[in-house]
């Protein structure tokens, strides 16, 4: 094998030149006073420091190689630091070395002293001790009346406070409330008690106790600690070293799961709880039935714009069509998630009577707003043979009962007396507004499209109009009587003006719509005639329009949004406090 001897020789050059450039040879350092970078520099020509001190750092040790500072003369751009420049920063350079040694020991020594008091504390054992009253296993909320009483919990590291080598106290949660437990001597010097952070699952066994005076706990009391048992601990600092209250809304969102143990969502979450059981005991109280429809459907229910479609065993599934009249042939299955299941109740009116059912509904809404989910639990209800003005009537009702119930809970009145202090519970009759007034409203009030016209009657009238009267006016509006063409398919038309249907919102200060409602159209023919207003194709609603041929009646329903009541009530800016995992457009996790 021949090799070039001379263009050889000048490849090496123009690799020693490119690696001198970019720093990557220590021979010479450059700094730069102006433009070089301390922090950024790699002490090239390129990219030098600004500092002797941090080229010597680079160095790390004597001798350095030259370093070049920036020339004063015109025509040469470098020249060696001064031997007086040098010895100056080298004094300072020295006292750095030393210092920076002096913390690597004491780390190292730091970290020996951590190993030896962990060697140490796996030596320390404790031991349930058997002599002691049997414990008894509660939860936190029912520990009011336990003082004196040696009981066992189970629950999770809320806060943790070490004070010295022999006290320790813990802020147990375990989603019924708080409570302080305090560990001293051995119980907090094992290993186990050492490694403890926030989050961690444990079992206390103790002895509750009034705090002593002048001191605060909660519910006033604390349990004395005579043995615990780590049950699953977390990893060092707990919830902190993934996100704090600080952290953007989308961590805190992709974090849903660990945010919803703080105080704060898990305050809504029993709040929520709550409510839902005061909706059911409202219907339950007036004998109305609960029943729980599918949520996978085949038919709209208010307006294609807003369904998820979705895969149902396989896209294009064929079906065999349920009419006898198209027996034979065939169609495409369309699965869809409910948008409403009102369809459903309106069904189980002549076998049930008046029906009820809390069930989730879906809206593929475009636009990421503070009262939008794409997935939200509904509170429908549907009475038989009732006017118009009867369902207003059962709409105030509900509200104004559902909150009753709310205050008359200890729990729950607190968290609204927490989050909403200057609530005043609604009281009947609410303000009922007809639709055209509301356009007269906005109009003597100046309020606007956005290009400056008004709302003309015919037209819907969006959110931000609507939340400014409803803000304006601050007290509950039952907006009623809309036109009949902006308006779903099922609704019936007003007796004394067919232009308008017998429909209501029900608009809350601060959240806006929280109920829509209608009475529906009962006959036959024209419902049919509103399908083909709406371009709906009647086929897959068979069993609908049935309602109207085997016994129709007049009756009515409506349907509650129980995330918009909840912010209405509680005074949240946003809709997704309301719930456990909210789900908006690009938001589908965890
Ligand atoms: O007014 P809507 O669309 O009425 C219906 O679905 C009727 N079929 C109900 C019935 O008569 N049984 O919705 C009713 C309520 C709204 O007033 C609102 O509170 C809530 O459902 N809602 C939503 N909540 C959160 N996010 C959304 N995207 C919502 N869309 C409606």
């Amino acid at each position: 094998m021949s090799v070039d001897i001379q263009k050889t020789a000048s490849q090496m050059d123009a690799l020693s030149t490119v690696l001198k450039h970019t720093g990557f040879f220590t021979a010479e350092i450059y700094t730069h006073e102006e433009l070089g970078n301390d922090e950024t520099g790699d002490g090239s020509e390129c990219k030098p420091f600004k500092s002797i001190l941090r080229a010597m750092k680079h160095a790390g040790k004597e001798p350095f190689p030259v370093i070049f500072v920036q020339s004063n003369k015109e025509n040469e751009k470098w020249v060696p630091a001064s031997q007086s420049q040098l010895k100056k920063i080298k004094k300072i350079w020295v006292r750095d070395q030393y210092k920076e040694k002096a913390k690597d020991q004491k780390e190292a020594q730091g970290e020996e002293k951590r190993l030896k008091h962990l060697d140490d504390a796996k030596e320390v054992v404790i031991t349930l001790d058997t002599t002691l009253p049997k414990p008894e296993k509660v939860k936190i909320k029912d520990c009011g009346n336990m003082r004196g009483k040696r009981l066992l919990i189970h629950g999770w590291v809320h806060r943790l406070r070490r004070q010295g080598k022999s006290l320790m106290f813990i802020l147990l949660r375990d989603g019924t409330g708080f409570l302080q437990c305090i560990l001293t001597d051995k119980l907090c010097q094992t290993y186990d008690a050492i490694l403890l952070q926030t989050e961690a699952a444990v079992t206390i066994y103790g002895t509750l106790a009034e705090v002593p005076e002048g001191q605060n706990a909660p519910g006033g009391h604390e349990i004395k600690c005579d043995y615990w048992e780590l049950v699953g601990n977390a990893p060092p600092g707990g919830i902190e070293h993934v996100l704090n209250e600080e952290s953007h809304i989308d961590v805190q969102l992709d974090q849903r799961h660990l945010m919803l143990r703080g105080e704060l969502l898990s305050k809504f979450m029993t709040f929520r709880s709550i409510l839902m059981q005061a909706f059911r005991d409202h219907f339950l109280s007036k004998g109305v039935c609960e029943v729980t429809p599918p949520t996978m459907v085949q038919n709209q229910v208010e307006g294609g714009s807003t369904l998820f479609k979705f895969d149902y065993f396989g896209e294009e599934v064929l079906l065999v069509n349920f009419f006898i009249e198209n027996y034979n042939k065939l169609s495409i299955l369309q699965a869809y998630l409910t948008q409403s299941s009102q369809l459903y109740l309106e069904t189980l009116l002549s076998s049930l009577g008046d029906v009820f059912c809390i069930a989730q509904s879906y809206r593929a809404e475009q636009s990421r707003t503070r009262r939008h989910l794409a997935e939200y639990t509904h509170v429908e209800a549907e009475y038989p043979f009732i006017t118009f003005e009867e369902l207003l009537d059962k709409l105030e009702d509900l509200i104004v009962d559902v909150v009753e119930r709310l205050m008359k809970n200890p729990i729950s009145k607190s968290i609204i007396n927490e989050f909403n202090p200057n609530f005043v519970p609604p009281k009947k009759p609410f303000r009922r507004m007809d639709y055209k007034d509301a356009i007269e409203y906005l109009k003597n009030n100046n309020i606007t499209k956005e290009d400056g016209t008004f709302y003309e009657f015919g037209e819907d009238i969006p959110e931000m109009p609507e939340r400014k009267m409803t803000d304006a006016i601050n007290e509950p509006i039952m907006l009623i009587r809309f036109p009949w063409e902006i308006k779903s398919f099922y609704m019936s038309k007003c007796a004394d003006d067919t232009r308008v249907t017998e429909s209501v919102d029900v608009l809350l200060p601060g959240v806006g719509e929280i109920i829509g409602g209608s009475m529906r159209i009962w006959k036959t023919d024209e419902l049919k005639e509103g399908f083909k207003r709406s371009n709906i194709d009647d086929k897959a609603y068979y069993w609908y329009i049935d309602q109207r041929v085997f016994g129709s009646c007049p009756h009515g329903g409506f349907g509650l949004g129980l995330e918009r009541f909840l912010t209405w009530i509680l005074n949240r800016y946003h809709i997704r406090d309301a719930c456990l995992y909210p789900r908006f457009v690009s938001r589908c996790k965890p």
